[in-house]
């Protein structure tokens, strides 16, 4: 398979792309700094390891990609890049929204042509149970969740709009890396073990399923 992967630089994402490297599938790696990260170690070992570097904090990002994207064919987009603000303020608000929620619909839409050129194509997309509106119990956290309910949303809408592409929102676990932060239970690995195996299991039927990292399905 053909795959093109956002935030591969660390946390989840990083292990994603271990993951798919070692089953043999060919990974656009997709991160801000690549060169600086354990990417450009992984590409000495795995030649079918390529990298570009982009900010999906940049609005242009999405239309930066479908020109450095080299395969013909696309065959999973995993869009995982994320970020957790702390302070709600108003640029911390749109910020939040353009990287969660925006790009990873941007992203999709510059890409269609040559997802549309898969036998098998799926769109994952690293969602979040704290965008669940039926779970929230504990409140706060206002720039993350509504941005992870706006991808839900937005996703939604999409797999309505293209019927052929797999679509599917995933729910990582609370994850020990830099966002989830020490307390967290489950490890990158074993998370990005799960995820991908949904990825890789799913077909149309799932399409716009909201599914945690064991397959389990979510409240919206
Ligand atoms: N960890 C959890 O418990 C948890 C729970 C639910 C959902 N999630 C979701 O899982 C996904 C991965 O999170 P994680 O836990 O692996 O977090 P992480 O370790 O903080 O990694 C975040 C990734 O996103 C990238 N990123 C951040 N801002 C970016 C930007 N402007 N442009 C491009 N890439 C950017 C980071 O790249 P840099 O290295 O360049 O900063 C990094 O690769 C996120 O969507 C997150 O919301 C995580």
């Amino acid at each position: 398979m053909n795959i093109v992967i956002t935030g591969a630089s660390r946390g989840i994402g990083l292990e994603i792309t271990k993951i798919a490297l070692k089953a043999g599938h060919n990974v656009l790696a997709l991160a801000r700094h690549p060169e600086e990260s354990e990417l450009a170690h992984l590409q000495k070992e795995f030649k079918t390891l390529t990298f570009e570097e982009i900010d999906l904090n940049d609005p242009q990002a999405h239309l930066k990609v479908s020109g450095l994207v080299k395969y013909s064919c696309i065959d999973l987009l995993i869009n995982n890049a994320g970020i957790y603000e702390q302070d709600d303020s108003i640029e911390n608000f749109q910020k939040s929204y353009l990287i969660n929620a925006i790009q990873p619909l941007f992203l999709t839409r510059a890409l269609l042509t040559k997802l549309k050129n898969s036998s098998n194509p799926k769109a994952a997309y690293i969602s979040s149970m704290m965008g669940s509106i039926a779970d929230n119990t504990s409140g706060g956290s206002y720039s993350y969740r509504s941005s992870k309910t706006a991808l839900n949303m937005l996703i939604k809408s999409l797999s309505v709009d293209e019927p052929w592409l797999t679509c599917l929102l995933l729910h990582p676990g609370w994850v020990k890396t830099r966002m989830g932060g020490e307390n967290a239970p489950i490890m990158p690995e074993d998370s990005a073990r799960g995820l991908f195996e949904v990825m890789i299991n799913s077909s149309l039927e799932d399409t716009a399923s909201f599914q945690d990292f064991l397959g389990s399905n979510l409240p919206w």
